[in-house]
């Protein structure tokens, strides 16, 4: 009775409890002290696809997750990868993490992850399974799509706000794959070798980020492994960096299926395994979950004291942690799901990041008054980019196609379309070939490009696999289902010629000097015809900028310069050798000039910057350098650039890097405006990662500061020194 009365007790003071404060951790104990072990580690691991059991007799409910990262996944069946077939799960796509990247605008990050959070708790997810913030390190990455570029503190800059958005709903953020998940080939075994410079200075920052300034409440490992062991169950990531350096206090969860040991797990830092097969049990609605590496053989290794309690303790006090964050808050909101307001951030996410790359004579943008026939050429004008690519597949509400985008922009013109290649219908893992014929195709899109004023030609990749889709990398770096011939004759017949790349990788431009127009599209969501409309209208003028290099070749991308032991490795082991030269830090360095740098991106207007300078000329560890600049907009329409500000050291005891970038602002003018912007930069941010004392360090000596537009647009060098 009093034990019951004790309960009773408990469990109100739980609910009235509201959000979770220090004081919460009192609570948690308590709760530890009443449950059995049993239900303990039932509570680590998998019911369902997507659910983790409760605690009936104590009110602990069930966990809840999705997908992640650009819109709440449609329903999966409870025990199969099926889709549920729910009619009411419905979602707003959101543009891909790429497209968010080049907006450079952590603002609207926030609006971004503020209204997915949203969307998740309208549907009672508790855990979002998103963002991913692996670097951009090889554009074959099949998910470079759902990632935020090459570039680690434009990452982390994105990064935490879109997790606090998400996370003020009651829904916890799941930063994945930590860590070094930089490809899809061999990704569920393959074992990356990497120097600690490289894995503290590039592929950790965006997730210390995120659990640092952005205080995530989950992080998802890896299905790679990392000096010999599976990322889920690393002690060093997740014992001695993840939990210890960082103080993460929220919960480890596996990739799906990434758990492969039960003393691992245990003592290496996971708390919540899901998605593990068990030798066929899975098919089973029965027994199988209670066969995962934290089930059974966990419990029998608790019960035999060959683990200590405390193990197990610790998972349960950060599920229960999570618990009090998400489905235990009561003062959470209801959640709302495709509302207005979600399209419109979905709308001016995709136009601040459309990046356009080339737009020689200012072809574009097009007048919607005297333009009167446009062909619009391509399978990506109609394909819905919002299904297909793996776990990030959505179910949309309505998805705006490029093709009716553009009829609805330009009302009065006559528009025509034709496919001109067919890539076939995609199912996850496999590309069905198509059966249009590829000929007849090709010379329809030429016979009504000759009818139109001008082309707009939509291609690129697609969500397909093998294309940008979790499981495969891409297999060449060249466009796919013959596009670059159809683009070379469709150029040779019109100047008027523009191209829009659908994708969220680089790919190679074969034809780059025949075509005057080309728009970097990514995946756009919901939104996407419409934003594409905005900007070959000049009703939204571009301000993207590239969040990755596009190389000319892909020797040129370091990964893939030091051949295949690099990438993709010999199936076991695979070695970072460009080490931290990622992305423009390696063409920078190495002086190979790319095709379009990384933070490239013109606008329809231009920009001067001018007064630039730093408030003095000499700083001292933990001092800040004010770097102040007056941008004006010289041109007739309003717009917005990114004034980027890069730091190099010629002089150093370690390879450095030409320039890295430190702090960036977005900024919008009308024509004629000009405005004095402020960019702080932390001495202590100029730091290497000094492997011999496992700690960072700042020289001494002479740098240079780089303020410009782009990565090789710098307007003006500033040198300055550190004492
Ligand atoms: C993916 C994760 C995803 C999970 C659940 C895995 O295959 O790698 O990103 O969250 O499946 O769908």
């Amino acid at each position: 009775m009093k034990y019951l009365i004790s309960t009773f007790v408990l469990l109100l003071s739980i609910h009235a409890s509201g959000q979770y404060t220090p004081a919460t951790e009192a609570k948690i104990d308590s709760l530890i002290n009443l449950l059995t072990l049993e239900e303990k580690v039932a509570m680590c691991h998998a019911q369902s696809k997507f659910s983790t059991p409760g605690v009936d007799r104590l009110g602990i409910p069930e966990l809840w997750m999705s997908d992640g990262p650009h819109g709440v996944r449609p329903e999966i069946s409870w025990d199969s990868w099926a889709h549920a077939g729910w009619t009411n799960d419905f979602s707003t796509a959101f543009p891909a993490l790429t497209c968010l990247a080049a907006t450079f605008n952590p603002e609207l990050s926030y609006k971004y992850g503020f209204a997915l959070g949203q969307e998740a708790r309208y549907r009672e997810k508790d855990i979002l399974l998103g963002p991913g913030v692996n670097i951009y390190r090889t554009p074959l990455n099949g998910r470079n799509f759902e990632y935020m570029g090459e570039d680690p503190l434009l990452a982390s800059k994105l990064v935490v706000p879109y997790i606090k958005g998400v996370q003020e709903n009651g829904v916890a953020a799941c930063v994945k794959h930590y860590v070094l998940n930089n490809q899809e080939k061999w990704r569920s075994h393959i074992n990356v070798e990497i120097s600690d410079r490289a894995l503290y200075e590039i592929y950790l920052p965006a997730f210390k980020a995120a659990v640092i300034e952005g205080e995530v409440w989950s992080i998802m490992g890896a299905y790679n492994q990392y000096r010999g062991q599976f990322c889920s169950h690393n002690e060093r990531l997740n014992n001695t960096i993840l939990k210890g350096e960082w103080g993460f206090d929220g919960v480890v969860i596996t990739d799906w299926g990434a758990a492969h040991d039960t003393r691992q797990s245990a003592m290496y830092g996971l708390d919540l395994e899901m998605g593990t097969g068990t030798d066929g049990l899975t098919t089973s609605a029965e027994n199988a979950y209670d066969y995962y590496y934290l089930a059974k053989p966990f419990l029998e290794l608790l019960r035999a004291g060959e683990i200590p309690e405390e193990v197990v303790n610790d998972k349960v006090r950060r599920i229960l942690r999570t618990m009090y964050r998400t489905n235990m808050n009561t003062s959470k909101g209801f959640g709302k799901m495709n509302s207005n307001t979600h399209s419109e951030i979905a709308r001016e996410v995709a136009t601040e990041g459309i990046v356009l790359l080339k737009n020689e004579s200012s072809l574009l943008p097009l007048d919607v008054n005297t333009t009167k026939t446009i062909a619009v050429i391509g399978e990506n004008a109609t394909r819905s980019m919002t299904i297909g690519g793996g776990s990030s597949e959505l179910k949309a509400k309505y998805e705006i196609s490029p093709l009716v985008g553009i009829q609805k922009a330009f009302s009065s013109a006559t528009i025509l379309h034709s496919m001109g290649y067919a890539s076939g219908p995609s199912l996850y893992g496999e590309t069905i070939p198509t059966v249009l014929d590829a000929d007849s195709l090709y010379k329809a899109a030429i016979e009504t490009a000759k009818k139109a004023d001008f082309i707009v030609f939509i291609g690129g990749l697609n969500k397909s696999y093998q294309q940008d889709c979790e499981g495969a990398d891409r297999l060449v770096y060249g466009l796919p289902y013959g596009q670059d011939e159809l683009i070379k004759e469709l150029a040779g017949l019109n100047k008027n010629f523009s191209l829009v790349l659908v994708s969220g990788n680089a790919i190679e431009m074969p034809w780059i000097d025949e075509v005057p127009t080309i728009l970097q599209a990514w995946y756009l969501g919901s939104e996407a015809g419409f934003a594409i409309a905005d900007i070959i209208t000049g009703k939204v003028n571009p301000s993207g900028k590239l969040p990755f290099t596009f190389p000319v070749a892909l020797e040129d991308n370091a990964a893939h310069h030091f051949g295949e032991l690099s990438y993709p490795g010999d199936s076991i082991n695979q070695y970072y050798k460009e080490d931290i030269l990622v992305g423009y830090r390696w063409h920078d360095t190495k002086e190979i000039e790319p095709l379009f740098a990384f933070g490239h991106g013109l606008s329809y207007t231009q920009f001067e910057l001018t007064k630039i300078g730093a408030d003095q000329k000499k700083y001292a560890l933990n001092d800040i350098i004010f770097l102040s600049c007056e941008v004006k907009n010289s041109g007739k329409v309003a717009g917005a650039t990114v004034v980027q500000v890069y730091v190099g050291k010629e002089k150093s005891k370690v390879e450095r890097a030409k320039k890295e970038l430190k702090g960036f602002k977005k900024i919008y003018l009308e024509p004629g405006e000009s405005q004095t912007i402020e960019i702080p930069i932390s001495i202590n941010n100029l730091a290497f990662y000094n492997e011999t004392i496992s700690g960072w360090e700042v020289e001494e000596g002479a740098y240079t500061i780089y303020v410009g537009e782009a990565s090789d647009k710098i307007t003006r060098e500033i040198a300055i020194s550190v004492k």
